[in-house]
């Protein structure tokens, strides 16, 4: 027996110095210290031993088997730290490569414009409310003054979906949907998308505005003209200001075009406002009373102004944007040079 466990012990140290790697491994515990193993085999041969040295060599057996377990512990330690030494090697980061670029996006200059104006004004204390883009015929023309065959229809081209159902032209339904509402003081700002079947350089079907109303006692057209200085002042630079020319919208009385004094050239004349020093940049007027009636407003105690800004026509006098339709292409070489 003695023998036999010197021919084992040597066998299993030639064999363990074959294993590299798990499967070795597992072979040669299956080999040596499974149930059917060498080591176990041993155990089977002690009923040839003759009686009273049984527990000699079961005790040496039992030795043999302890140091036969604790060389495989010994192994598996070996190959798993090899693993994990062949794992680092393959996985190691090269941290002095250059990082992989994150494409970052940025927003649209028709929010950056609509963001900056809704500041201005909610610095002055105006709430927004947005009304819907598919708008009634009542709330689009007719409560703003338009009846229905009014020649005033014909400065919008408009998109109908159904009889009496448009796309609104304007978010001046807005005003009327904010009066349904609310009584006086009213300070509200309306910015929203609209359609009109127009389209050039300077003309998009789908374009975008943000409406004005302030609804008090005592409002008049120096209030419109004080405010509008400030915002001009605030998007264009402090050195600029306002002229009101006489306009025509059917929904105010008197209406006027607001014009900005040119900020390229401080108003000499340059080719931003052709020559003339003077920048169209939005329509207003004071609220018609009939508009006033139609919501439940006593034109006798209240009055109020209302402007319409066009937010593409701001964001392309600002960018200096020569074609509106840049800004509906997604053209990112377009859009990128907006970003932070
Ligand atoms: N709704 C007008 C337009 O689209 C602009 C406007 C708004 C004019 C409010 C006066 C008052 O042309």
């Amino acid at each position: 027996m003695e023998e036999k466990i010197k021919e084992l012990r040597a066998a299993l140290e030639a064999d363990m110095a074959g294993v590299q790697n798990k499967d070795q491994l597992s072979a040669f515990w299956q080999k040596y210290l499974s149930k059917n193993g060498s080591v176990a085999g041993l155990t089977k041969n002690l009923r040839d031993v003759p009686k009273e040295d049984r527990p000699a060599v079961g005790k040496t057996i039992n030795e043999f088997k302890t140091w036969a377990e604790g060389q495989y512990k010994a192994l598996s330690e070996q190959v798993e730290q090899a693993a994990l030494a062949a794992r680092n090697e393959a996985e190691t980061v090269d941290i002095t490569l250059p990082a992989k670029r994150h494409h970052c996006g940025g927003l649209h200059p028709i929010t950056l414009v609509k963001n900056e104006i809704i500041d201005v004004f909610a610095g002055m204390g105006f709430e927004i409310y947005e009304g819907p883009e598919i708008e009634d015929d009542d709330h689009n023309f007719t409560r703003l003054n338009v009846p229905k065959n009014h020649p005033a229809r014909d400065m919008q081209d408009t998109f109908y979906v159904a009889e009496d159902i448009v796309l609104r032209t304007q978010t001046s339904g807005g005003q009327i949907r904010v009066m349904d509402r609310e009584k006086p003081p009213i300070k509200v700002l309306v910015p929203g998308r609209v359609f009109r079947s127009d389209s050039d350089a300077t003309h998009s079907p789908m374009f975008h505005q943000m409406e004005g109303l302030v609804v008090d006692k005592n409002i008049t057209l120096c209030d419109l003209q004080g405010m509008l200085d400030k915002f001009v002042q605030a998007l264009f630079g402090p050195e600029v200001k306002t002229r009101l020319r006489p306009s025509y919208f059917p929904f105010t009385e008197p209406s006027v075009e607001v014009d900005v004094s040119c900020f390229a050239c401080g108003g000499k004349g340059c080719s931003l406002c052709k020559g003339t020093g003077w920048i169209e940049v939005l329509g207003a007027g004071v609220v018609h009373q009939n508009v006033l009636k139609n919501c439940g407003i006593d034109p006798q105690e209240y009055s109020g102004f209302a402007f319409g800004i066009g937010i593409e026509r701001i964001a392309m006098l600002k960018y200096g944007i020569n074609n509106i339709g840049l800004m509906f292409e997604n053209d990112l070489r377009f859009l990128e040079q907006f970003k932070d």
